[in-house]
């Protein structure tokens, strides 16, 4: 009895501190001699300047675009030194709130690990800074807006013009990247019944059903443990089937044959504007996503015959109506927050003018 009332205490406070660690701002940002707001909007500026990248021509904001939920349209991106990289651009929105991040790598598990391998990785260069950090950093130094703004966010450093820095107030931009204001939030979350229509209702029960199963793996998590809205993924790594190239996903990372052809779960948030879909980029919409789960996992290509033996055992196919597949697809768009694809607190803060560094990417 006794120990039943301890054991009840412990887990609400497990449960208290699960839930207050969603809402306070990641320790790091509150410590002292930093300015939160002021490294969001040093970050802001720093990712969308092309002057971070060795060749001057690349910013964060060129592979991470706002209107597309900062991923990028393309199967996968060209890194700084015109070398395409192996994965598709997964969107930012709320990756803050990941334990692990990237498709296939159990070690990457905050934002200032993944900001430093887009900075300084060469196999292939992203921004390609390794060997070209002083010269990066004194071209940045030439624009008077940053001596305030560095000065601003880190007042108790001597020197805040560091690549840890840098690297700091860039997280802490990407940890503002929120979206939280979906249709399905509104009905589910806030009880707006109109928030969705009728086939995006349908589509939600079809994506809850043991048949599809889709939210076994993109879960909503059930409102008393929930700190923050769903996130749609359950972080764990598995193997649909998907992909066309030789990448043998977690496998490459652990060195464990277990591991062959597992990836993320991807976060659903935002996820119609993201595409094309996959870690390699090789379905175009929606409808091609649902094709490949309709059809168990098979999507030809390369290693097909070891991807599709490596499946979870829930990716088994089923059938769906075109009007069934319509649902589902209004289902998937209504996880998309409109207002956040246009918040002018993310927006390209440069002023559009041709001269500026900044990335104009819609003229891309
Ligand atoms: C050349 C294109 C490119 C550039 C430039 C780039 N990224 Fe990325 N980013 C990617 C790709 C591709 C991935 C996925 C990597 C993987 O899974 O191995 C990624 C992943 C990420 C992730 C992890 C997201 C998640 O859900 O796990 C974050 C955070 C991120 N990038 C932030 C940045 C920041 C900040 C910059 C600028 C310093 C930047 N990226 C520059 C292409 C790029
Ligand atoms: C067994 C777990 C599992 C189930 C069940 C599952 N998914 Fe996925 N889903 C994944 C994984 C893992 C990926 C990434 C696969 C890859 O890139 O190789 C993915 C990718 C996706 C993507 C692409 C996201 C992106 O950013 O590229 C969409 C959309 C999607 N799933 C929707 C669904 C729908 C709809 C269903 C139900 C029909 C479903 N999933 C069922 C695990 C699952």
């Amino acid at each position: 009895m006794r120990l039943a009332f301890l054991l009840g205490i412990a887990l609400f406070i497990v449960a208290l501190v699960t839930v207050v660690r969603g809402f306070v701002p990641a320790a790091e940002t509150l410590a002292p001699g930093k300015s939160p707001q002021a490294m969001i909007e040093l970050g802001r500026r720093l990712f969308y300047d092309q002057r971070l990248s060795a060749n001057g021509q690349i910013a964060c904001a060129t592979c991470h675009r706002q209107e597309l939920g900062f991923s990028d349209g393309r199967v996968v991106p060209t890194g700084a030194t015109g070398v395409p990289l192996r994965r598709n651009t997964p969107g930012l929105f709320n990756s803050g709130e990941l334990s692990v991040l990237t498709w296939a790598n159990a070690d990457i598990r905050r934002l200032e690990q993944q900001i430093a391998r887009a900075l300084f990785t060469a196999d292939p260069p992203e921004m390609g800074v390794a060997g070209y950090e002083t010269m990066a950093i004194d071209r940045l130094r030439t624009d008077p807006a940053y001596l305030h703004q560095f000065a601003a966010a880190f007042p108790a450093d001597a020197d805040p013009w560091t690549w840890q820095r840098i690297t700091d107030a860039l997280a802490a931009f990407v940890r503002s990247l929120a979206a939280r204001n979906t249709p399905y939030d509104r009905y589910v979350y806030h009880g707006e019944d109109t928030a969705l229509s009728d086939s995006a209702k349908r589509g939600l029960a079809l994506f809850f059903s043991p048949g599809l199963a889709c939210g076994h793996c993109h879960v909503d998590i059930a409102p008393p443990e929930r700190a923050t809205p769903p996130r749609w993924s359950d972080l764990t790594y598995v193997a649909t089937g998907a992909g066309r190239s030789p990448d043998r996903g977690l496998a490459e990372q652990t060195g464990n044959l277990a591991d062959a052809y597992r990836f993320r779960v991807p976060p659903l948030r935002n996820v119609a504007v993201t595409a094309p879909y996959m870690h390699d980029g090789s379905l175009p919409t929606l409808d091609a996503v649902l094709r490949f789960y309709e059809s168990g996992g098979r999507q030809g290509g390369g290693a097909e015959p070891e991807r599709i033996a490596a499946r979870h055992p829930l990716i088994a196919g089923f059938v769906l109506s075109d009007d069934e597949r319509h649902d589902l697809i209004a289902f998937l768009e209504a996880l998309t927050d409109e207002e956040s694809l246009r918040n002018p607190a993310f927006a390209d803060p440069f002023p559009f003018d041709a001269r500026t560094p900044a990335v104009r990417a819609r003229s891309r």
